[in-house]
C-alpha cells in the first residue's frame, strides 16, 4: 500500500516559536544536525552509546565493553563490566549538589493538597525505606510488589528497592485482586508495598482490602507495608501488616547503595501479550537508565529549571520512565499527578500547567480527545505560556486531536512530540526532537539516536528498504534500554520478539514509512488491543470471561472507537443451565473482578452460537465487522461451519 494519498507537504509543521532563541537553545537545533548525529549513532554505536553512558551516568566502576551479543541468540548485554546504582544516579548525586532543588511536585487529587519534595528530603526518605526493607531481611535479587496510588511514596518505594538491588514489580493500582495475585505469584514477591486507600477523581479506592484478598493466595509474601494515604479505618493484622510511618521512623536516613552490575535487573513490569498470561518484562540497570535519561533529555529537550509534567500513572512504563527514572536521573523536577483530567473540572490539566509553570507536558491521545470534546473554553483563562514541548504516547494520535493540541494548548508555539515506544523498549524509539524535526500530525516521525527501525514484509520477512512502504515494524540492532527477558520465561521472550523475524526485534506493530522516511504507526498485528492507551490482550479478557461459571465460550474483539481508539466488545455463549440466570452485567463484573475496571467490555453480547470454521476456530474477523456495522464487508464466509447464525448475530448487535 502506498501513502501517496496523504498530502504530506501540507501537513508539515516547521519547528515552532518557543524553541527558537528566546528560550534555551534546543540541544539539537536543525534537521541537518539531527541527521548528522543520527548517522554517527548508527555507524559507530559503540562510540555513541559509550560516550553517552559516561556523560549521563555515574559509575562506581567503569565499563569496558559497550555492547555484546545480538538478536540472533538473544544474549544482548550493555556496559558489561560496569558497576553503578540507579538510585545513586537519580537521587544522591543531585542531593549532594543541590539538596533544596524540588525533585517531586505532588499534585494530589484535591487541588489544594500539593506537596513539594526536595532531592535532600527524597534521599532521606529513600534511605529510611531502604533500611526498613533491609531490616525485613530483603536483599539484592528479591522481588517486591508495589501496589500504590499516585503518591510520592510510590517514587520512594521504587528508589528504595533500586538502592538495594531489589527488583520492583509495580502493579497498576487499577488492577483487581486476582490480577495482583497472579503478578505477585509469578514474581514470587516477598513484600507488598501498598496504601490504606487511594483517592482518584473524588472517589475512594479500597486499596488495602484488594491487597488482603490478593495475598491470601500468595505464600511467598511475608509482610504488607502500608502507607497511610487517607487515614480511614482499614483491616490491619500486625505483625504481618506493617505501617510505613512506624517502620520508617525506626531507621536512620542514610543507607549505603548496593553496587550493581550494569546487567543486574532493575525492575519487572507486567504487560499483556497475545496469550492470556501477562509477561513480566525485565529491564536491567544501566541500559534502561541510560535510555530513560537520554530520551528524557533529547526528546523533551529538558533544560535545568524546567518543570516536567507527565500525566501517566506510575503503574505503566510511561510512569516508570518519564515520571521517575528519566527526570530524576537528569536532576529534574517531576510532577506526580494523582487525579484525572476532568476532576474537579475539565480544566484540571491546564490549571496545573499554570500553577506549577510546567514546561513539558506529556499525556495520551485519548485524554486530548476527551478534553477536545469538552471544548476549548476549559483551556481558556489559564496561562500556558510556560509550555515549550507537549507530548503524546500510547496510541496513534488522529490529526484532529493533534491540531487541537497544537493550537488550543500549544498556541502554535510549542513542539508536539508524538513518542512511539513500548513497555519492552523501555524508552521512546521513534519521536520528533523538538527544535530539529518538523512534524506531521499523526506521525511519530523519525527514529531516536541509535535506533534502526526497519519495515518488514509481514509474509516474507524481507526488509522493505525504500520509502513509501507498508509492513511490520522491527528494529535491526540492539540498543541499551530494550528489555532483556521475560521473567522466568526466556523462551517466551525469544518466541515473541526475536524468532518471528530472525535477527530483528519485532514490535508487533504495523507501520508505514512515507516518502520522507517518516514512520506512521498503524496498530498491533497481534491480539493485543489498545484501549485508551491501555494495553490489553483479547485472550486475557476471554480467559477472564471463561472462568465465570456460566460462560461456555467467549470471543473478545477490539472495535474502532472515536474516543479510546479501540473499545472492547465480547461475544459469549452460556452453558444451558445458566441461560436464564446470567445477564450481561454479571459478565462485565466478572472482567472487572479478574482484571480490573479498565478492562471491562463496553459491549457484551450473549448469543446462542459463535461463528466458527469447520475446524472449530472462532472467526473474530466476522464479529469485528458485525460490531463495526460493516455487515456488507463480511468477506469470505465459505469456511464457516454454520453460516445461518450470521443474521441472528447482526440483529443482536443492531438491536443493542
Ligand atoms: C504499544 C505499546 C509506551 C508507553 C505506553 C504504551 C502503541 C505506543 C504509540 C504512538 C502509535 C503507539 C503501540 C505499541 N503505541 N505509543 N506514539 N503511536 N502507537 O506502552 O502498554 O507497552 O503499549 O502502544 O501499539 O506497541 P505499552
Amino acid at each position: 500500500m502506498s501513502t501517496d494519498h496523504l498530502n504530506i507537504e501540507v501537513m508539515l509543521h516547521p519547528v515552532p516559536e518557543r524553541l527558537t532563541p528566546s528560550t534555551p537553545t534546543p540541544y539539537v537545533n536543525s534537521m541537518e544536525q539531527y541527521q548528522k548525529l543520527y548517522k554517527e549513532s548508527i555507524t559507530h554505536p559503540t562510540l555513541f552509546w559509550g560516550k553517552l553512558a559516561k556523560d549521563m551516568l555515574h559509575w562506581h566502576k567503569p565499563f569496558e565493553t559497550v555492547v555484546s551479543g545480538g538478536f540472533l541468540e538473544g544474549d544482548v548485554t550493555w556496559f558489561a563490566e560496569g558497576e553503578l546504582n540507579a538510585t545513586y544516579n537519580c537521587v544522591d548525586r543531585h542531593a549532594k549538589e543541590n539538596p533544596d532543588k524540588i525533585a517531586i511536585i505532588y499534585e494530589a487529587d484535591e487541588p489544594d493538597q500539593s506537596r513539594y519534595i526536595s532531592y535532600g528530603v527524597l534521599l532521606r526518605d529513600v534511605c529510611r525505606l531502604a533500611n526498613t526493607l533491609k531490616s525485613l531481611g530483603l536483599k539484592k535479587g528479591d522481588t517486591v510488589a508495589i501496589y500504590l496510588p499516585m503518591v510520592p511514596e510510590a517514587v520512594v518505594a521504587f528508589l528504595a528497592c533500586a538502592r538495594l538491588g531489589i527488583i520492583h514489580s509495580v502493579v497498576f493500582a487499577g488492577f483487581s485482586a486476582e490480577a495482583l495475585r497472579d503478578r505477585i505469584q509469578d514474581a514470587s514477591s516477598r513484600l507488598v508495598i501498598t496504601a490504606d486507600e487511594g483517592r482518584r477523581g473524588g472517589k475512594t479506592i479500597h486499596t488495602k482490602k484488594i491487597v488482603d484478598t490478593a495475598v491470601k493466595e500468595c505464600p511467598t509474601v511475608e509482610h504488607v507495608l502500608v502507607f497511610r494515604r487517607t487515614g480511614s479505618e482499614i483491616p490491619f493484622k500486625a505483625p504481618y501488616d506493617l505501617w510505613w510511618h512506624e517502620e520508617l521512623e525506626k531507621h536512620r536516613p542514610y543507607c549505603v547503595p548496593e553496587v550493581m552490575n550494569s546487567e543486574d535487573p532493575l525492575f519487572l513490569l507486567y504487560t499483556s501479550g497475545s496469550t492470556g498470561k501477562p509477561k513480566g518484562i525485565l529491564h536491567t540497570t544501566a541500559g534502561y537508565l541510560l535510555g530513560a535519561a537520554a530520551t528524557f533529555k533529547y526528546v523533551f529537550d529538558y533544560h535545568p529549571n524546567d518543570i516536567f509534567g507527565c500525566m501517566a500513572d506510575i503503574g505503566w512504563i510511561t510512569g516508570h520512565t518519564y515520571i521517575v527514572y528519566g527526570p530524576l536521573c537528569n536532576g529534574a523536577t517531576t510532577v506526580l499527578f494523582e487525579s484525572t483530567p476532568v476532576y474537579p473540572t475539565p480544566s484540571r490539566y491546564w490549571q496545573i500547567v499554570d500553577k506549577h509553570k510546567i514546561t513539558q507536558f506529556y499525556t495520551a491521545p485519548t485524554a486530548i480527545r476527551l478534553l477536545r470534546r469538552h471544548g476549548r473554553e476549559h483551556v481558556e483563562g489559564y496561562d500556558l505560556s510556560s509550555l515549550r514541548v507537549i507530548g503524546t504516547v500510547g496510541e496513534p494520535i488522529n490529526p484532529e486531536a493533534w491540531e487541537w493540541y497544537y493550537e488550543v494548548v500549544g498556541k502554535k508555539k510549542c513542539a508536539i512530540v508524538d513518542t512511539y515506544w513500548q513497555t519492552e523498549t523501555g524508552a521512546a524509539i521513534i519521536s520528533p526532537l523538538p527544535g530539529a524535526i518538523p512534524t506531521k500530525p499523526g506521525s511519530a516521525t523519525l527514529p531516536f539516536f541509535g535506533i534502526e527501525p526497519v519495515v518488514l514484509d509481514p509474509i516474507t520477512g524481507q526488509e522493505l528498504k525504500s520509502n513509501n512502504v507498508e509492513g511490520v515494524l522491527a528494529v535491526k540492532k540492539p540498543w541499551p534500554s530494550l528489555a532483556r527477558t521475560i521473567y522466568n520465561n526466556h523462551h517466551r521472550y525469544l518466541d515473541t520478539y526475536l524468532s518471528q523475524y530472525k535477527g530483528y526485534y519485532f514490535t508487533g506493530d504495523s507501520v508505514g514509512r512515507d516518502k520522507d522516511g517518516y514512520y506512521w504507526i498503524r496498530g498491533r498485528v497481534d491480539d493485543v488491543i489498545n484501549v485508551a492507551g491501555h494495553r490489553l490482550s483479547t485472550a486475557e479478557i476471554e480467559s477472564a470471561l471463561i472462568t465465570h461459571e456460566s460462560v461456555a465460550e467467549a470471543a473478545v474483539i477490539g472495535v474502532k472507537d472515536d474516543l479510546t481508539t479501540n473499545a472492547i466488545h465480547a461475544f459469549t455463549t452460556l452453558k444451558p443451565r445458566f441461560a436464564d440466570t446470567t445477564d450481561e452485567k454479571d459478565l462485565i463484573l466478572q472482567v472487572r473482578k479478574v482484571i480490573g475496571p479498565f478492562a471491562a467490555p463496553k459491549k457484551i453480547y450473549i448469543v446462542n452460537d459463535l461463528p466458527k470454521t469447520r475446524s472449530g476456530k472462532i472467526m473474530r474477523r466476522i464479529l469485528r465487522k458485525i460490531s463495526e456495522k460493516e455487515e456488507d464487508q463480511l468477506g469470505d464466509l465459505s469456511t464457516l461451519s454454520d453460516p445461518s447464525i450470521i443474521p441472528t448475530l447482526i440483529e443482536k448487535v443492531r438491536n443493542s
